[in-house]
């Protein structure tokens, strides 16, 4: 049963991001590519140094876009690399920013012919964004791809811990009452 509020085609998920089995999943990126910490550095542990060789070959990425890799050894067939905003307070266009990766990710994965994604919670972690604020964001702009693109059949947000569960869950149920 889903107990996700809202569209079904939303889910919320506890799984270990790495693991699923899904057209794609996202990496929470910085600008180099290379690897990180966080998210980034689990997917790139999980998908193995072929990865990292073809993220080389990509010459990194602006925050606010995104680039496509395959998944290498993970589940999902695809990786989706995006570079969230650092949180500077607000009034640095991080909002644009953030919502900017979302579109970019969900505009190649259609170019892509993807039906299902899965994300973490861009920008949540190292690089400070309000959880509550980008949980806005992730599910307005997937409530606009869902509109926008029918062969999106599944969205899942993959939360972390348990405040990132809670911003996301009351984030929905907002939606639903608004
Ligand atoms: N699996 C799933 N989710 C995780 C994991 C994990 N192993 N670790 C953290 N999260 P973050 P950002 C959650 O810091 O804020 C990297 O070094 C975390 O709780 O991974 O976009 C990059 O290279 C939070 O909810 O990404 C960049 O330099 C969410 O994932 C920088 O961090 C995002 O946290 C990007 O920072």
């Amino acid at each position: 049963m889903n107990e996700t509020p809202g569209d079904s085609r939303m889910e919320l998920s506890r799984e270990d991001l790495t693991r699923l089995k899904v057209d794609a999943i996202v990496n929470a990126a910085n600008p180099s590519l290379l690897g990180g910490g966080g998210v980034d550095g689990a997917i790139h542990r999980a998908a193995g140094p072929g990865l990292l060789a073809e993220c080389r070959s990509l010459n990194g990425c602006p925050t606010g876009e995104a680039r496509l890799t395959s998944g290498h050894r993970l589940a999902a067939r695809h990786i989706i690399h995006t570079v969230g905003p650092v949180w500077r307070g607000g009034g640095q266009g991080e909002a644009e920013l953030l919502a900017s990766c979302y579109r970019h990710c969900f505009r190649l994965h259609q170019e892509a012919g993807l039906a299902s994604i899965a994300f973490p919670a861009i920008s949540t972690g190292a690089y400070g964004y309000p959880r509550e604020a980008a949980a806005r964001i992730a599910i307005e702009q997937t409530t606009l791809a869902l509109g926008l693109y029918p062969g999106l059949r599944r969205v899942i947000f993959v939360c972390f811990n348990e405040p990132t569960w809670l911003a996301y869950h009351d984030q929905l149920a907002g939606a639903v009452a608004r």
